[in-house]
């Protein structure tokens, strides 16, 4: 990282108090980059930067529209923004101080990559520190669509319950069954290895290389994807969004599942297709699914919401305090680097770094 005085990145303004060239608080204030934050982010990730920029955040409680978006990027020279953000050419051309974007999410499928490469801008997104959280929820989702965790705390709720009875509620097994992981990144990875405890076999699909972690402690097995279809008994979505995951859960893959398995997606809705699920749900093509994304948030496809075999939550993957703390903090640190020029965390285009 090019460094400036006293090792703080080099062309980043510091806050008054510590100021080293005795500038008066208010030149100090005037001449601090400008950043927009498009919705409000865990106090730590502010503070950091607002010790360095002048920082405007979105405090509304809901997304932007595109032209608001547009709108209060114009003057900004540094942008954090969401996976609810659509952040391609008309974005960078109405942010023309833009030095660099940072994604307040690991996936990035909102970010036109090559476009910010054209026009020379590092953009980056927050791997790594929500990998366990992820983790975690696919597999509360996975336990609750297993044992009708939900479905039997709104039956009991209701007053119906008459007492214990032999045959009410019987869920599937999870021990010694097949996990199936598509899309052995990270999160994924985490998913599987979180399985020990269970004995479960464990096969994946997707990757551009052999995902060593999980073959060496877990013996888990690269798979084509139609036999991931076949043989998982849980299936669990990893992978990115992109044009070839896009749909590839449709009516063609639910008929190639048992009918006994279970599907969970926390990685993005659009990887399944919702009306498609809903309605092997109801055949009971398949068993059952636990959805964190949808293919159309925050609509969910009709009929999702009364099927008993689905568990649905509001893409909530990273929403633990310190996990979205450390998101915060994480694109905090790469917008810094990228508006000194220096090299971010986690920057996706790196070869634009220095070139500008
Ligand atoms: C991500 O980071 O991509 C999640 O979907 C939101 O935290």
């Amino acid at each position: 990282m090019r460094q400036g005085l006293h090792g703080r990145p080099a062309g980043i303004i510091l806050g008054p108090q510590t100021n080293p060239d005795c500038k008066t608080d208010r030149e100090a204030r005037m001449t601090k980059p400008k950043v927009y934050v498009t919705r409000m982010i865990p106090e730590p990730g502010l503070l950091l930067l607002r010790e360095h920029c002048q920082v405007a955040v979105n405090d509304q409680d809901r997304p932007l529209t595109r032209a608001e978006l547009l709108a209060n990027v114009n003057d900004a020279e540094g942008v954090i923004g969401q996976l609810t953000d659509k952040i391609d050419a008309g974005f960078f051309e109405a942010a023309a101080r833009l030095k660099g974007y940072a994604n307040y999410a690991v996936g990035f499928d909102n970010i036109d990559v090559p476009e910010a490469s054209r026009r020379g801008i590092p953009v980056s997104n927050t791997p790594d520190v929500l990998t366990q959280a992820t983790a975690e929820l696919a597999w509360a989702l996975l336990f609750a669509v297993a044992r009708r965790v939900v479905e039997t705390d709104a039956f009991l709720r209701s007053g119906a319950w008459p007492g214990w009875g032999p045959l009410q509620f019987l869920g599937l097994d999870v021990s010694g069954k097949t996990l199936g992981i598509l899309g052995p990144g990270r999160i994924g990875q985490a998913m599987a290895l979180m399985s020990k405890g269970f004995g479960m076999p464990v096969i994946y699909h997707g990757g551009s290389k052999p995902a060593l972690s999980i073959e060496k402690e877990l013996g888990a097995r690269r798979v084509d994807c139609d036999t991931l279809l076949a043989e998982s008994d849980f299936i669990s979505i990893h992978a990115p969004l992109t044009p070839q995951s896009r749909g590839l859960f449709n009516a063609a893959a639910f008929a190639k599942m048992k009918p006994s398995a279970v599907i969970v997606n926390t990685a993005r809705g659009p990887i399944i297709d919702e009306n498609a699920l809903v309605a092997a749900l109801r055949n009971k093509t398949i068993a059952g699914a636990g959805l964190d994304v949808f293919e159309f948030e925050p609509k969910i496809a009709e009929g999702l919401n009364t099927l008993p075999n689905a568990v649905i939550t509001p893409h909530i993957g990273s929403a633990t305090r310190s996990t979205r703390e450390n998101m915060a903090l994480l694109a905090a640190r790469n917008l810094l680097a990228m508006m000194a020029g220096a090299t971010p965390p986690t920057c996706l285009n790196p070869q634009v770094l220095g070139k500008r």
